[in-house]
């Protein structure tokens, strides 16, 4: 067990975990107990945890990304309770908090908060997310909050598949996907939905939130806005995203337009539309999703026990995900609980690759592209929103971007899931950038490497029975496991098995 686990089990800051109703911290008197077999032996006398200003008030902004990727100061700055998605000159926004106002506390405090409110039952300070939240949303009122007690997801050590594939020891799986609708949408939404409902509460006339989507996106929107009750539009392009991503939204009760174009095309028509009527934009062009997806990264560190892993892969289409990752770890950096970044590899499908080719064009010309059909179809998208954020993200973290063919892809994910996993094809794409990395040897063996892992694999059935029934023109499908069809009577069902089990070993 992890030595702070291992404290946190012994020690119970019952004052901690209940001081934060509002954003603001008031001074307390920590109730330590410490617990011997369960039974309270000693009270008090012991140094509370680092001082804890009165009054302290968190706050953040929307500040233009420009300012922060120049690290040039601005005068440009916007309420989180103003409807803005671009700065003046029509580049994209960035949140800025008040790092002053946290830095009042050391990085033991905030280690210290966050153990002590994860996974517990307390609104909404239980959910992975909201044990952040100064971190997060600072301003929001507990009330407001809409949230699924998202967050808390697997670090999955990916022993086998690290073992048997690649001689790693150290390898493992955050699975985002294991999450209240399927993928790490979830950390994103429940931010953005909570201030749109805060702001309805401010009698803000919005009448519904809409989004374009590759399928994840619209499903977290339908389900947070359902929760809250509050009016959800979605645009999908026809025929490009799995069944099972489709029927969340409907049986969500979203509005859900299908619409004869791909992703890019439906993007451009939801900016155009949430222009012109009071319907809220909620793709990651809004930077309050990332506020919530960079959460993940925090996560990993303190799952790690703020150990800082040397590499984190993470499939990327809109590009808005891997800033998110970024931001989380720098800001456990700027306040002391890291003394470092991961460096981060972006994993794109070649269908689908904008930013792999600007990044093997020395990053000199950036080129939108017509994306091409991928079994990893929510990273189908040839002009990405946050191409940016991404570039900034990866040039600070001495970054690199992987490419994935069909073929790789799905040969990735069905070997991942022989090993135990059931991941999706935009995993497959983060595992095949990791297999050409530590083939190259760039990624070393004894490495800390997290793959992320960002929906279920269930949403995305059909493509795995295409791959295991061999179904797929132009692909071997080599670690397909097709069933085996037998008659109905014992001496066949023996000589099966018998010809199965010679081939196979006793240990
Ligand atoms: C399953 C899945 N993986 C990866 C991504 C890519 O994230 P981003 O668009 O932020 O790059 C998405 C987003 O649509 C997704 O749904």
């Amino acid at each position: 067990m992890a030595s702070s686990q291992l404290f946190n089990s012994f020690l119970s800051y019952s004052s901690l975990v209940n001081s934060h109703s509002t954003s603001t911290v008031h001074h307390y008197m920590p109730k330590l107990v410490i617990k011997c077999n369960n039974t309270p032996i000693a009270v008090n006398n012991i140094s509370p945890p680092p001082p804890s200003p009165s009054n302290i008030n968190f706050s953040a902004k929307y500040v233009p990304f420009n300012s922060i990727s120049t690290n040039t100061s601005t005068t440009e700055s916007y309420s989180l309770d103003e409807i803005v998605y671009r700065s003046q000159a029509g580049g994209l926004l960035d949140i800025q908090h008040d790092m002053e106002a946290l830095k009042q506390f050391d990085r033991e405090y905030w280690k210290t908060v966050f153990d002590s409110r994860t996974g517990t039952t307390k609104w909404p300070y239980g959910s992975g997310e909201w044990s952040k939240k100064e971190w997060v949303l600072p301003e929001i009122d507990n009330d407001d909050i809409v949230s699924a007690f998202e967050g808390n997801s697997n670090l999955f050590w990916a022993e086998r598949f690290g073992k048997k594939i690649l001689e790693m020891n150290d390898l493992w799986v955050k699975h985002c996907g294991i999450s209240h609708t399927g993928s790490f949408k979830d950390l994103g939404m429940t931010v953005l939905v909570s201030q749109v409902n805060r702001l309805r509460k401010m009698n803000v006339p919005l009448v519904g939130v809409g989004c374009a989507s590759t399928g994840d996106t619209s499903a977290a929107l339908s389900a947070y806005c359902a929760a809250a009750d509050i009016p959800s539009i979605v645009f999908l392009p026809a025929n490009k995203i799995s069944m099972a991503q489709l029927v969340q939204p409907i049986a969500n009760g979203s509005f859900v337009l299908s619409i004869d174009t791909d992703f890019d095309g439906c993007m451009k028509l939801i900016r155009e539309i949430t222009s012109e009527l009071p319907i809220y934009l909620a793709n990651s062009l809004n930077s309050l999703r990332l506020e919530g997806q960079k959460t993940a990264a925090i996560e990993i560190l303190q799952q790690f026990d703020w150990e800082v892993p040397d590499w984190v892969i993470v499939p990327g289409g809109n590009l808005g995900n891997i800033y998110a990752f970024y931001k989380g770890f720098k800001m456990c950096q700027e306040l002391g609980l890291v003394d470092r970044i991961p460096r981060l590899v972006c994993a794109q499908a070649t269908n689908a690759n904008p930013l792999f080719l600007y990044y093997k064009s020395g990053w000199k010309e950036f080129r939108p592209l017509k994306a091409s059909t991928t079994f990893a179809s929510a990273i189908q998208i040839g002009d990405p929103v946050s191409i940016d954020r991404a570039v900034y993200a990866l040039k600070n973290s001495n970054g690199i971007v992987e490419e994935a063919t069909e073929e790789e892809l799905m040969d990735a994910m069905a070997l991942a899931d022989s090993t135990g996993m059931f991941i999706c094809p935009h995993t497959g794409v983060a595992l095949t950038a990791l297999i050409k990395l530590r083939n190259s040897g760039i990624i070393g063996s004894t490495d800390k490497t997290v793959v992320v892992s960002t929906a279920h694999g269930l949403k995305f059935t059909q493509s795995k029975i295409d791959y295991q029934s061999r179904e797929i023109k132009d692909m071997a499908c080599k670690y397909a496991n097709p069933p085996v069809k037998v008659k109905a009577e014992f001496g066949s069902v023996m000589d099966v098995l018998k010809k199965y089990l010679s081939n196979t070993r006793l240990h």
